[in-house]
């Protein structure tokens, strides 16, 4: 249910509101005593590794986003690295996917001893472009056996262009891993039957990073596949390379998922998908208030439900850095995702890649801003994260501002 204000509480200083970016007191504030219980219960049982919690865990994500497999990890970097680890990709292989990600999806490319190979985003929703994925193929046929995998992101919470991708990837005999950390619960149309992200390709990763939609109360994450011999693989991994217990097939690591964090993400599933319709609502809510010049809202693909809004990122046509410090100077959280696209990064300096390679990434990088959409955000609050922004950008006060001093 969305809230229109909340007493008691401290967002309201005498000069100005205080919106930040997340606040997670106000979500544990509805959960606080099946938390209390499930903790206990954890707690009370003395199985600190593995176990029924995380078995439980498992068995719900899969059901959620309807795949056969799901196999708790210790985050959503070493979801994608295990899932990479597990599809064999190694020295000499290339991995393709977007520049403009959060640094693990393409850390773990590296980190595996791969190249990685950037193909620009689709500009409107910042995700891997299908057809100048299709274009890269076609102008690099000599280069097109070493693909060992495709890793498009579902930036923000929406979902990548899948049915276009993931056509070519299988003309093509090439695994895709989604990385799906910012994406649990997001939906697309997938031919007219509704589709989960991170379960349409070969294999799926999501992170329960706190911030994440799903978030623990530390670090997490989770692998999906419908492949049965993969999912094994994914188990092994994450213990080691171990089966039977110290007989060693793989060479893997601790990349388990704590049995506290499954009991705490397993009490939060149940509240996914109204967090989820919150988080829509507030979108809904900024998209027709800020019609304003000089930004553009975010554009979902297809129906809202698709776009589940881990992050609502505006785009700014001018001083981005400018518009920001205004909004902090107003006690208005924000924040950058991401400033450096990968392609521009000093670490990956060797891939051989300059500024002008993904215009689009760098624009991007350049020009969008995260504003505040976390599922308990009143409407009070919205409305001044609007006065603000409209303020700044038309220097005229809203029609209808909510009084915020
Ligand atoms: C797109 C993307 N990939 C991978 C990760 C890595 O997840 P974690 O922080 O759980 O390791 C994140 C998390 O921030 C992410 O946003």
């Amino acid at each position: 249910m969305r809230v229109d204000s909340i007493s008691g509480t401290n967002h309201m200083s005498n000069a100005r509101m205080q919106v930040p970016l997340l606040d997670l007191r106000q979500q544990l504030s509805q959960i606080r005593e099946p938390l209390r219980i499930a903790i206990d219960e954890v707690v009370d049982s003395t199985r600190y590794i593995g176990g029924p919690k995380v078995e439980e865990l498992e068995q719900a994500i899969a059901g959620y986003v309807g795949s056969r497999h799901a196999i708790g990890v210790s985050s959503g970097t070493d979801a994608l690295l295990v899932s990479l680890t597990a599809l064999g990709v190694g020295p000499g292989d290339l991995v393709l996917t977007t520049p403009y990600s959060f640094f693990a999806t393409i850390g773990t490319i590296s980190r595996l001893g791969a190249t990685a190979v950037f193909v620009d985003i689709d500009p409107a929703t910042y995700n891997l472009d299908p057809y100048q994925l299709r274009q890269w193929f076609d102008k690099n046929s000599a280069d097109a056996g070493r693909v060992k995998a495709i890793v498009p992101v579902h930036l923000f919470g929406q979902c990548a262009d899948m049915v276009p991708l993931l056509d070519l990837a299988q003309a093509r005999g090439i695994p895709v891993v989604e990385d799906a950390a910012q994406a649990i619960g997001a939906s697309y149309d997938w031919n007219g039957e509704r589709r989960h992200a991170g379960a349409m390709g070969t294999i799926g990763c999501y992170s329960f990073f706190p911030s994440k939609n799903l978030g623990a109360m530390g670090d997490g994450g989770m692998v999906v596949t419908d492949d049965a011999q993969l999912a094994e693989r994914v188990r092994c991994l994450r213990n080691h390379g171990a089966h039977p217990k110290h007989r060693h097939a793989l060479v893997g690591g601790n990349f388990r998922l704590d049995p506290l964090q499954a009991a705490i993400l397993r009490v939060k599933l149940d509240h996914l998908e109204e967090w989820h319709s919150e988080r829509q609502a507030n979108a809904a809510y900024y998209d027709e208030h800020l019609r304003l010049p000089g930004i553009t809202t975010p554009s979902p693909r297809g129906e809202r439900r698709d776009h589940v809004y881990n992050q609502y990122v505006i785009s700014v046509s001018s001083d981005r850095d400018g518009l920001r410090s205004w909004l902090t100077t107003s006690g208005i959280g924000t924040e950058v995702y991401y400033p450096v696209p990968a392609h521009l990064q000093p670490c990956f300096a060797s891939l051989g890649y300059t500024e002008g390679c993904f215009p689009h990434s760098e624009y991007a990088a350049e020009h969008s801003l995260a504003l505040p959409i976390y599922p308990e955000l009143t409407t009070e609050m919205q409305d001044y994260v609007v006065e603000r922004l409209t303020e700044r950008l038309t220097g005229q006060a809203p029609a209808s501002p909510a009084e915020t001093v």
